[in-house]
């Protein structure tokens, strides 16, 4: 019996393993570092800091449109969004038709790997 709860336990995390494809898991946060140097025109890492774009300080988790002192456009502000990486994910891949209205004006991450790995600088960003 041990024998069997031990293989199953091996195949459970195999099988977690193998399906837990979400961004985060993925991304390498220091190819995201470089891939955020798209974003920094915008967008400061520290926090309180906003310049074209809010401070992203912290942004893994945080409720849409509510870095304090940012003038949020009013399509940012109605999105009613967490940014969770799978949220960001979504978002980074065509922001004006997620959000449309907002100014972010940015064509968006194409590349799967990219979004994965600047969401995975992002959550180090706390
Ligand atoms: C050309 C400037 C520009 C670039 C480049 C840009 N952004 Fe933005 N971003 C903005 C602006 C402006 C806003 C505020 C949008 C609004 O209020 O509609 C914003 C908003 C955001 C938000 C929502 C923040 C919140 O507090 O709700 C996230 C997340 C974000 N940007 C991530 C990124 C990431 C990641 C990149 C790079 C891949 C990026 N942006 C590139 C200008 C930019």
């Amino acid at each position: 019996m041990r024998r069997i709860g031990f293989w199953a336990a091996v195949a459970a995390t195999i099988i977690a393993g193998g399906t837990a494809g979400t961004a985060l898991a993925d991304g390498d946060p220091a190819a995201g570092q470089v891939v955020f140097k798209k974003c920094a025109v915008c967008h400061s890492i520290d926090a309180g800091v906003n310049k074209v774009g809010p401070s992203l300080h912290g942004i893994i988790g945080r409720k849409s449109a509510t870095a304090p002192g940012y003038d949020y456009s009013a399509a940012m502000k109605g999105a009613n969004k967490e940014w969770t990486a799978k949220e960001l994910d979504t978002y980074l891949t065509d922001p004006r038709a997620v959000v449309p209205g907002t100014k972010m004006v940015f064509v968006g991450l194409k590349d799967q790997k990219d979004r994965d790995n600047v969401i995975a600088y992002l959550a180090t960003l706390k």
